[in-house]
């Protein structure tokens, strides 16, 4: 075929001040799988949103599919040129079956009735030429994120989608479950779908692209063929700049004194009961593979669910931690894996969403004093984690995916927790947005926090922590510390039970 599947170019929006796509160019071919990257905010989703007819673009750019001018005023349309967008936050109904939720907006009738067994028939049919492990009639809410993520793909291909795109798809998968999606990926490539596959894992882009385009800015930087891409291009193309000292450890490894001490802590159910130290100036990660208990544990011990038994001690005291707000109090601050569910306020501004926590610390000293405090510490917090956003006035809920993250990181330090628990904080973040963080966490280590890091990247764990605890199976597995932490021992701790079967 002489033309590409689907051609882009000079496409601009701007929200209010903010110009998110400043002229934008993306070429795709049927049959390949085309990696979209870029820093947070460089404006990939929202080039992707006026593809799915989410949003229009501003006037001036021009879209063709197999070589025809088209014009996309909304899902619809897009829909009907067999354009499929699957977001990250997933859009399916829980309560209505796999079939009803691959049919939903487009139930086959016949005459006024609904015809369920044809709907099962065809929602079947491509079940299985995904593979699935799971049949029409299961409720969705009963599915695995990585099951939803297949019902949303049965979805795309029951209106014969051409073009799919997927933004940060494996984000929250583990990497078997990830093994299976791309090799489903690959598959629906080789049948000669176009792939659009928007990440910010090098590692996955390697693996994964036929080819790769970059935005910086809001603008086009280029387009690498697969044979070409390596972190030292990709990086220059994203960032503009090299990076260097990616992860330099400041603080002294070992720690001070014992801060927190859990002991048989358990949820009744899944985690067997835990006990665990952590230090003053020590970084300890819990690893583990998904599904292993390590958020489970984080939850007990920020009181964001409620222990069955087990008790923890803070300074050698014992705390009540029955709530979130409780362990705040305490010191004992929580970072959530569900950036969606922990209560960042999308209408409110950045400043507000910044300092909402410590108002009250604030009340003394009058109200100019206060905002003059609040104002400098958005300010500090929008310069350290380098903050996307056009100004602290901004609403929280139009910035990019990660730089929502960031604000609520921001949120949570300006506690100045003893204790800070951070379930995958890096998860969705760009790369110089990652060294940022694992900056400050080496920051906050170094001032004396005793700092719990969950993360599923090995590299990330091997490079941050001082120790590693892993876990497998609802419990503590195993305790690495200093030179024994490799990705290698690491997986073999988490991995032991089930290569023993
Ligand atoms: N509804 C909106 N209102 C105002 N600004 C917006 C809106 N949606 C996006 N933006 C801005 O447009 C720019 C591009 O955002 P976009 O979500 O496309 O980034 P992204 O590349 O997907 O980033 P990430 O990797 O963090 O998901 C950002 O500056 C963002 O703040
Ligand atoms: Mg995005």
């Amino acid at each position: 075929m002489a033309e590409p599947l689907l051609s882009m170019s000079g496409i601009r929006k701007s929200f209010g001040p903010v110009k998110a796509l400043r002229g934008v160019d993306l070429t795709v071919w049927a049959g390949e799988i085309h990696a979209l990257m870029g820093e947070n905010g460089a404006g990939k989703s929202t080039l992707m949103k006026i593809l799915s007819g989410a949003i229009p673009a501003d006037p001036g750019g021009s879209i063709r599919i197999g070589g025809t001018a088209v014009s996309i005023t909304g899902p619809s349309d897009s829909r009907r040129m067999g354009i499929a967008v699957i977001y990250q936050e997933l859009a399916l109904a829980p309560n209505l079956t796999v079939a009803e939720n691959v049919a939903l907006g487009r139930e086959a009738r016949r005459g006024a009735i609904i015809d369920r067994a044809r709907m099962r028939g065809d929602c079947a049919a491509i079940l299985e030429r995904l593979g699935a492990g799971f049949t029409p009639e299961t409720k969705v809410g009963s599915l695995s994120i990585a099951e939803r993520q297949m019902v949303e793909i049965a979805r795309a291909l029951s209106v014969n989608a051409r073009i799919l795109v997927m933004d940060e798809p494996t984000t929250a998968l583990s990497s078997r479950e990830t093994d299976r999606l791309f090799a489903l990926i690959r598959q629906l490539r080789d049948e000669g779908m176009a792939i659009i596959y928007i990440s910010h894992r090098m590692a996955e882009v390697y693996e994964l692209a036929d080819r790769c385009s970059v935005l910086r800015d809001g603008s086009y930087v280029g387009t690498l063929p697969r044979s070409d891409l390596n972190a030292e291009a990709l990086v220059r193309m994203m960032v503009g700049r090299e990076l260097s000292d990616f992860y330099e450890k400041q603080h002294r490894s070992g720690g001070g004194a014992e801060v927190l001490r859990i002991s048989g802590l358990t949820d009744g159910r899944k985690l067997r009961p835990a006990d665990l130290a952590l230090r003053a100036g020590e970084v300890t990660a819990l690893a583990g593979l998904v599904g292993a208990g390590r958020t489970e544990l984080a939850r007990l011990i920020a009181g964001a669910d409620r222990a069955a038994a087990g008790e923890v001690r803070l300074d050698g005291r014992p705390v009540p931690l029955r709530t979130p707000a409780e362990a705040i109090r305490a010191g004992i601050v929580y970072l959530t894996e569900d950036r969606k569910g922990q209560g960042l306020f999308l209408d409110m501004s950045i400043e507000d969403n910044v300092n909402i926590n410590v108002l009250a610390a604030d009340a003394v000293g009058g109200t100019v004093r206060r905002k003059r405090r609040a104002r400098e510490r958005v300010a500090e917090a929008i310069r350290s984690l380098s903050i996307r956003a056009p100004s602290a006035a901004a609403t929280t809920g139009s910035l990019s995916g990660g730089n929502q993250q960031k604000v609520l990181l921001a949120r949570l330090l300006e506690t100045r927790p003893r204790v800070l628990i951070l379930d995958e904080p890096t998860r969705g973040v760009d790369i110089g947005a990652k060294s940022d963080i694992y900056k400050l966490i080496d920051r906050l280590a170094a001032a004396g926090a005793a700092v719990l890091v969950i993360s599923s990247e090995l590299p990330e764990v091997v490079g941050i922590a001082d120790r590693v605890l892993v876990m497998r199976e609802g419990e503590i597995a195993g305790e690495l510390t200093g030179a024994e932490i490799t990705q290698e021992a690491i997986v073999a701790i988490a991995t032991a039970a089930a290569s023993a079967v």
